[in-house]
């Protein structure tokens, strides 16, 4: 098979216009965290357990069409010895891997950041793809203050993006493009889209000039949102922002849009999600790649017990199916009370 056709056929199993992706790539430090909020030591068992727990929900493939696995994941078995990207496989869940390296300060742009792990990036996906990956995300942040994100920042961030999709396209792998604007703050919704316009803007010049197919490639961004110390903004309202900011930006090759949640609520995330896809007049599949607004219900349910597998199951499988029905934007806050 031709690369272009291996990628494509990767897209196609993405994007069908109804699932999502599951984000369970949390790094060790933020799977911890995670874990200490419901007491839970993170051991390389504990993480195995509970991640099996995710990948195992039966009818996963319903409503979910990839997961994004950390390393240590993709290596490692379920307690009945099946490798854990065959389990996501098997419920026609397609295995994804994160491959930046975290995130530092950018010398140069006070108060912006910059994202690690280019070096040797085509050796590590040639040896990912052997274990089942088949595609990829990187993950760059932007901190929004009255000076950030600096125009150096932009540069910079927008750089190693298409660095790495180049490099995941040259070996079949389908990158996911993430530049996360962060929530933190209390900047308004107008600054928010000011910056994602410019963020995106710079993204999508790099990876032009980097000779990134952007069809064979798909965009998890934030929303555009008041930041997290202001006040809340209604669906309606995100969902003009966001669509006016990427129809400015996005091209319409781009095959779809998958968003991060970035600290939003789970119901507000489905909301805005259905807002969205409401509007329906998008050149891009809308769709989400959450990992808090997916997996908070689970993660509270299972406490790291065993006898609570079922319950942790059902939490995902219904948040799952809620963001499935914000694709289509049949969504209402009511089905939230349902089990
Ligand atoms: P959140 O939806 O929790 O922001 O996680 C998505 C993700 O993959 C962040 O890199």
């Amino acid at each position: 098979m031709a690369v272009w056709e291996e990628l494509q056929a990767t897209v196609d199993a993405l994007v069908d216009g109804r699932r999502g992706i599951l984000a369970a790539d949390e790094s060790s430090g933020t799977i911890a965290k995670r874990f200490n909020t419901i007491g839970v030591e993170s051991t390389e068992q504990s993480r195995r357990d509970y991640r099996a727990a995710l990948l195992e929900a039966k009818g996963l493939g319903d409503f979910i069409s990839g997961v994004i696995l950390f390393e240590e994941t993709l290596g490692q078995c379920s307690a009945n010895g099946k490798l854990l990207a065959q389990v996501a496989a098997n419920q026609k869940v397609v295995p994804g891997i994160k491959v930046d390296k975290g995130k530092g300060p950018l010398a140069g742009a006070a108060g912006d950041m910059i994202t690690y792990g280019l070096d040797g990036l085509a050796e590590r996906l040639r040896e990912y793809k052997k274990q089942g990956a088949r595609f990829a995300k990187w993950r760059e942040v932007y901190p929004v203050s009255p000076h950030n994100p600096t125009e150096l920042g932009l540069q910079a961030n927008a750089e190693m993006l298409a660095r790495y999709a180049a490099v995941c396209q040259a070996e079949g792998v389908v990158p996911i493009v993430e530049p996360e604007v962060l929530m933190d703050g209390d900047h308004s919704i107008e600054r928010c889209a000011e910056v994602n316009e410019q963020v995106w803007h710079t993204v999508f010049h790099a990876l032009y000039r980097h000779g990134v197919t952007l069809e064979l490639m798909l965009l998890k961004p934030s929303m555009v949102i008041p930041g997290a110390q202001s006040a809340r903004a209604e669906p309606q309202q995100v969902a003009e922002y966001t669509l006016r900011s990427l129809r400015r930006s996005v091209p319409a090759a781009v095959p779809s849009i998958n968003f991060l949640s970035g600290g939003q609520g789970n119901e507000e995330a489905s909301a805005n999600l259905n807002a969205l896809n409401k509007i329906n007049n998008a050149p891009w599949q809308l769709s989400f790649s959450y990992g808090r607004a997916l997996q908070q219900p689970a993660l509270a349910a299972w406490a790291g017990r065993s006898e609570n597998i079922a319950k942790a199951q059902g939490a995902l499988l219904k948040r799952a199916r809620l963001n499935h029905l914000a694709m289509l934007g049949q969504y209402c806050s009511s089905l939230e009370r349902e089990s």
